[in-house]
């Protein structure tokens, strides 16, 4: 057995979680006695039979929770998901826009939305998104750019904000919200980082507060859920309930795991019972661990504050380089790395322990692996290239390897990830430029993950076959 293998190392290693998902390998579940529940969670995995209700027309059990929920989140209609909110931001999409219809995206979106974009068959415009130049770190959207390009798709049905961003960056989405309403356009929100914003005043406000009207939430990544388990929260003025119905039928498995749908219920009870109070522990411990860190490290202040961004590079070391020591050598995992540093998803689960063993991790790792050399800053090309192809077209097109400089003024075939900033830097269907290669080159030379490429060396890069359009 290879994955449970792994797994069970992983779990006797007691290893220290600033990851998702938000339950912190259970330790929440043990420490708010919810175990009993859990020891018996495998003989509850069952199907739809009498009593159980049914995930795609509830009437019974799984009605009366969504019910609840929507209440404690405030919703006016709350749907479970069993599929990630990748499936929900799918659905909400599709349901908005019909084929052919025009949605405004900030550049750094997930991936969900532009599946959503090819399945749904829907054209993308842009607005860039502001990066810090210091870490790379993911800003949002400014809004004087978002009103800009509101102004000029005034056919857009739709605009989709991703808020906070992963890096737990915010910004005036209320302002966003009054404005794009009064174009007539529906907001659906990517909050699948900020299911925790409701839990303190100290936190930005949640996308609902601010008026958007459908918010899909990662409930697993920063509440106490299983893994792939999320929700929509909707406010029902501006959206037709029935056809996002409809699309989760499509979107979702006919089979929904009751398992998931259960810790979707644990997270809501520890949520409207709890949170709170774990919440402002967890905010005190955040910023004793930040009043007490290691100055020769540098940590960059979020509007969420619940996500912690720790640089060493004024020691000379990347982020990938920090990650792997935390995790090899202190039995520490962070969320993610990029160039610049490492970041940390901490939640209500998280314990003091946890934040005064990586103090003493961080301290231990600045004395034992100082470099003199500092990192050298680099520069991320923030233009968006032009583009030729909508999603969905570039999508069915016939592809070709070539060699990658060789590519430069051609239509780009793949969706190329780097890390930093972790955005498209380039999509399919968009004109490559010089400094793009460029810029893949240096991360490649420099050991930086990119994700989506076909050739992982970075020889070849994949183009659309214009003479077989
Ligand atoms: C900003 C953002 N949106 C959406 C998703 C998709 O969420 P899920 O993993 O719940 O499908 C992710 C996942 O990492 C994400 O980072």
């Amino acid at each position: 057995m290879f994955i449970i293998n792994e797994l069970s190392e992983i779990v006797n290693k007691e290893m220290i979680s600033f990851h998702m998902p938000g339950h912190k390998k259970g330790k929440i579940y043990e420490k708010l006695g919810y175990i009993n529940v859990l020891e018996n969670l495998y003989k509850m995995d069952t199907t739809e039979i009498i009593g159980t209700d049914n995930l795609h027309s509830p009437e019974g059990i799984i009605k009366v929770s969504q019910e609840n929920t929507a209440m404690v989140f405030k919703s006016d209609y709350t749907y479970y998901l069993i599929n990630g909110s990748s499936c929900g931001i799918q659905s909400a999409i599709m349901s908005v826009c019909n084929p052919k219809s025009k949605i405004i995206v900030n550049r750094d979106c997930h991936q969900s939305v532009i599946n959503g974009c090819i399945l749904g068959d829907v054209d993308i415009e842009y607005i860039p998104c502001e990066i810090c130049k210091n870490t790379n770190i993911l800003k949002g959207v400014n809004v004087i750019n978002v009103i800009d390009i509101i102004d000029k798709n005034l056919d857009a049905k739709a605009i989709l904000l991703t808020y906070p961003t992963y890096y737990g960056m915010t910004y005036d989405l209320e302002y966003i919200c009054n404005y794009a309403h009064s174009k007539n356009m529906v907001v659906i929100v990517d909050e699948a980082h900020g299911a925790h914003l409701g839990l303190s005043e100290k936190l930005p406000k949640t996308a609902l507060e601010q008026g958007a009207d459908v918010v899909i939430q990662s409930t697993h990544k920063t509440l106490p859920s299983f893994t792939q388990s999320s929700m929509i929260h909707v406010q029902e003025d501006r959206v037709d309930l029935d056809k996002i119905s409809n699309m989760l039928r499509i979107t979702e498995s006919s089979s929904p795991s009751y398992l998931l749908l259960s810790s979707l219920e644990l997270a809501v009870d520890i949520y409207e019972n709890k949170g709170k109070e774990l919440m402002e522990e967890l905010l005190d411990n955040i910023q004793n661990f930040k009043n007490n860190v290691n100055k020769n490290l540098e940590i960059y202040s979020t509007n969420d504050k619940t996500k912690v961004f720790i640089s060493a590079k004024n020691i000379g070391l990347t982020g990938y380089e920090l990650e792997n020591i935390l995790r090899k050598k202190y039995n520490i995992q962070v969320e993610l790395s990029n160039y610049y540093g490492v970041l940390l998803i901490c939640t209500i689960g998280n314990s003091t322990q946890d934040f005064i063993s990586l103090e003493t991790a961080l301290d231990d790792i600045v004395i034992k692996e100082f470099k003199s050399t500092k990192l050298d800053n680099i520069k991320y090309p923030v233009d968006i290239p032009q583009k030729i192809l909508t999603p969905r077209e570039a999508f069915y097109k016939t592809k070709k390897s070539v060699k990658i400089y060789d590519s430069i003024g051609k239509v780009c075939g793949e969706s190329i990830v780097p890390y930093p900033p972790g955005i498209n830097i380039i999509s399919p269907g968009e004109i490559i430029s010089k400094e793009i290669i460029d810029y893949l080159k240096f991360c490649s030379s420099k050991g930086m993950v990119i994700s989506g490429l076909k050739d992982m060396t970075l020889n070849f890069i994949e183009i659309i076959d214009l003479e077989h359009i």
